[in-house]
């Protein structure tokens, strides 16, 4: 599906949304329910693509689910069987990757399979440490289809050169169904959902720093409820920040410190935003984010900051465009590993907007303030996080621009453009 986005008139975005369900922690609630012998409920599940990808599985390895007041309850036996042998795990890494964690443990044979651009996404950061721990995997030169013969695992110690929070989940879910210790090592925070859904659930895990030490252990049953998904927020929090005259509440936001890098660095940037009644929920920190429109400059982005902004970075490749100064992104090289080249992708759909914008091999240099053209077709990538940042971009366009198969926004956030409308009455 093609969508035109033309500049929305200067009485601003203005409203309250509440942000759907975080993806990441979806996942995460399937799979750790699925382990869980007995009856868990998840509130908020995500509506996306990619986490019903993950619960399908789960389906697939044995688990009953079903909607009961709006919240999903699953019924576990806690040990899983092998109905079908090829798991399709479509766009989604966090499924394939995670799953395979768990999946070299078991007694059975498994496949897994993604479409065509999961199945060019590098799987060596996972086959490498579950391989240490005795893991059978067989791969397609370490690209799925992924053939994993289940087998008993042993810990390991292993110090992570990628801050990659997909891989270290893999190991800490292998650990929890491994004999001995599993002690594993990041060299950057990366975002921690699943030590602290673990830990909810009562797996016996510790963590220092930057250090995760799990031993076996059973994990009991929960409520869990989800917060929004701050990668999602990100849109809306670029939308009131670019778009003059704006003023908007995002309600219910997961505010996980291993994922605020987004707001540090909007704060930077010197925007107007505001935390207002933070909480905890299920273990997670939860609020509301007020963001009104202001004056941007540039900023610096690298290092450690990366990994907590993951995701966030074509939208924020957006708002420098807006932003008076050079923007440099650097250390982030990982971004061209995700669901499409993100450094490439977006420095080359903002060129073709008028950006002044140029790709390094490990970030994006951006020189702001421009003002972005349009009157040009832009495309996705077949990628999510394209398709919203583009959409972003067209608000502030000149002219109109088309977005090429806008709906891969379904992957992580179906609601997107309903939410964008309540904003802009
Ligand atoms: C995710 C972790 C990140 C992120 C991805 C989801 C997760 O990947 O980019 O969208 O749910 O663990 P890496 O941790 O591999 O960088």
């Amino acid at each position: 599906m093609n969508k035109k986005i033309s500049k929305k008139t200067t009485h601003g975005l203005k409203g309250e949304i509440t942000i759907p369900s975080d993806k990441s922690i979806s996942h995460r609630a399937a799979i750790l329910c699925t382990l869980a012998q007995g009856t868990s409920h998840i509130k908020n599940y995500s509506k996306g693509e990619d986490p019903h990808t993950t619960l399908n599985i789960c389906k697939l390895l044995g688990i009953e689910y079903k909607y009961k007041d709006n919240e999903i309850e699953i019924k576990s036996k806690g040990h899983l069987k092998s109905d079908a042998e090829i798991l399709y795990c479509g766009n989604s890494g966090t499924t394939m990757r995670l799953m395979s964690g768990i999946l070299a443990c078991q007694n059975f044979k498994s496949i897994l399979t993604g479409d065509e651009s999961l199945s060019k996404r590098p799987m060596k950061r996972i086959i490498e440490p579950l391989t240490l721990m005795g893991a059978t995997i067989n791969s397609m030169d370490n690209h799925a289809p992924l053939e994993i013969i289940g087998q008993n695992l042993h810990g390991i110690t292993y110090r992570s050169k990628l801050a990659s929070a997909q891989v270290k989940s893999t190991v800490l879910l292998a650990g929890l169904l491994s004999e001995g210790k599993t002690i594993y090592t990041e060299p950057y925070l990366s975002r921690n959902h699943t030590e602290l859904m673990l830990e909810y659930m009562g797996a016996n895990i510790n963590t220092n720093g930057r250090t995760n030490t799990i031993t076996k252990s059973e994990l009991m049953p929960q409520t869990i409820e989800i917060p929004g998904d701050i990668s999602s927020a990100a849109y809306f929090m670029a939308a009131a920040a670019i778009t003059p005259n704006s003023n908007i509440i995002i309600k219910n936001v997961g505010l996980n410190p291993t994922r605020t890098g987004i707001i540090d660095i909007l704060r930077n940037m010197q925007a107007d935003i505001e935390i207002i009644d933070e909480r905890t929920i299920s273990n997670e920190r939860v609020g509301d984010i007020r963001v009104r429109t202001s004056e941007l400059k540039s900023c610096e982005i690298s290092g450690e900051t990366i990994p907590r902004l993951i995701d966030e970075i074509p939208i924020i490749s957006v708002i420098a465009t807006q932003a008076n100064g050079t923007t440099i992104i650097k250390d982030a090289t990982d971004l061209r590993n995700k669901e499409s080249d993100r450094i490439t992708s977006i420095v080359k759909e903002l060129k073709k907007l008028g950006a002044n914008i140029e790709e390094r091999a490990d970030g994006i240099i951006i020189e702001g303030k421009t003002k972005l053209q349009g009157n040009t077709e832009v495309t996705t990538y077949s990628d999510h996080r394209l398709a919203m940042s583009l959409y972003i971009a067209g608000l502030i366009c000149e002219d109109e621009i088309l977005i090429k198969d806008f709906d891969w926004v379904n992957i992580s956030f179906p609601e997107f453009e309903s939410l964008f409308e309540n904003l802009n009455k």
